[in-house]
């Protein structure tokens, strides 16, 4: 597929590791020319990686459940979002990526080491804002949604000192976090691996092995309850399965709480060109709807706009 006008980088793997059975790290380093285009990057922006050319573990270790698709040809590249973008010097930036191994794509990620290169399209998309007014951000996150809000985090630490974050992480079961969780108590506070020094924090779980027992939206509605900020003060920010996300953007809504979301679609060409990547957004309060670009307008949208999916 033709690649517009975007410019493809080169990235050089310094860092590769594994978490838990179906997670891993990845770290990359960006110079020179290659820096610049990172240089700016906004939380919640993604990238389009190359993996055709990577090769796959031995047969021994791909696990049962893709072991028939693990050698499928992956022509299209596969969106990543970035959970940590640190500038060494002006010429070298260093974009950390956490994946959870799915398919053939995800799959070669993992026999990556250090010194391989990678072909990169991006920064894409448009990433979160940051309104003026806020002084608390709600951030909202389920499964593999936590690595653009990891990214947020950071940023509103450096650039919105004065602001309450509050971190909300959840999954199906202990397991599912794509990093290392440690819980104080049932109420689910503490989360390591994702939040740093200062930064409260609440997990939860569908199975209650970690945390609190339930979804993460339920912890967010104890929480604003227990704490009854002026909600206009308040801004959340969320990324996650779909149905979580239609659940964040109803409490939001309720409670007239501004509310952006970071949508998954399949990407095929992460460019605006291909249209595989419609997301469905309100036109008016008549009821009409419009498509959007989850790769051009999005992948992150005011919440009221979305017309979630419900499956
Ligand atoms: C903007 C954006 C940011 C992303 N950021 C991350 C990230 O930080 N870390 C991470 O691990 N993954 C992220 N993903 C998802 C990641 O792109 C897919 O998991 C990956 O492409 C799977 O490739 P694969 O070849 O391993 O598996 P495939 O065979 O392509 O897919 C495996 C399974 O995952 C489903 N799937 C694949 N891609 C998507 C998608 N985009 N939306 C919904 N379902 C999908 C497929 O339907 C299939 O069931 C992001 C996706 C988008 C759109
Ligand atoms: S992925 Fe091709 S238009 Fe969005």
């Amino acid at each position: 597929m033709a690649e517009s006008n975007e410019k493809a980088v080169i990235a050089t793997v310094i860092e590769n590791t594994a978490i838990k059975q179906r997670f891993g790290r990845l770290t990359l380093l960006f110079e020179a020319e290659a820096a610049k285009s990172f240089s700016q990057v906004k939380p919640g922006q993604f990238a389009q990686i190359r993996l055709s050319g990577v090769g796959l573990p031995r047969t021994g270790i791909i696990s049962n459940d893709i072991a028939d698709i693990a050698h499928k040809q992956i022509l299209l590249r596969r969106p990543f979002s970035f959970c940590d973008v640190t500038m060494d010097s002006r010429n070298k930036i260093r974009v950390m990526i956490l994946y959870c191994v799915l398919g053939p794509g995800t799959l070669r990620m993992t026999t990556l080491g250090k010194g391989d290169k990678l072909s990169i399209i991006g920064p894409l998309g448009n990433g979160f804002s940051v309104p003026v007014g806020k002084k608390y951000a709600l951030l909202v996150a389920g499964g593999m949604g936590a690595p653009p809000l990891m990214h947020l985090m950071g940023f509103l630490q450096a650039n919105s000192p004065k602001m309450r974050v509050v971190v909300f992480a959840g999954a199906k079961s202990f397991e599912d976090f794509p990093f290392t969780v440690q819980v104080s108590n049932k109420n689910g506070h503490g989360v390591s691996g994702f939040t740093r020094f200062g930064i409260e924090s609440y997990i939860a779980t569908d199975d209650g092995s970690a945390g609190f027992r339930g979804f993460v939206t339920d912890c967010v509605r104890r929480w604003l309850r227990k704490n009854k900020p002026d909600t206009s003060e308040v801004i959340i920010y969320s990324c996650g399965p779909e149905a979580m996300l239609a659940e964040t953007a109803k409490l939001a809504g309720e409670r007239g709480i501004d509310c952006q979301v970071s949508m998954e679609r399949m990407m095929a060409c992460g460019i605006g060109i291909c249209q595989s990547c419609a997301v469905e957004c309100k036109l008016g309060d008549q009821g009409e709807t419009e498509y959007k670009l989850c790769c051009k307008d999005g992948p992150v949208f005011d919440a009221r706009e979305v017309v979630f999916e419900r499956r």
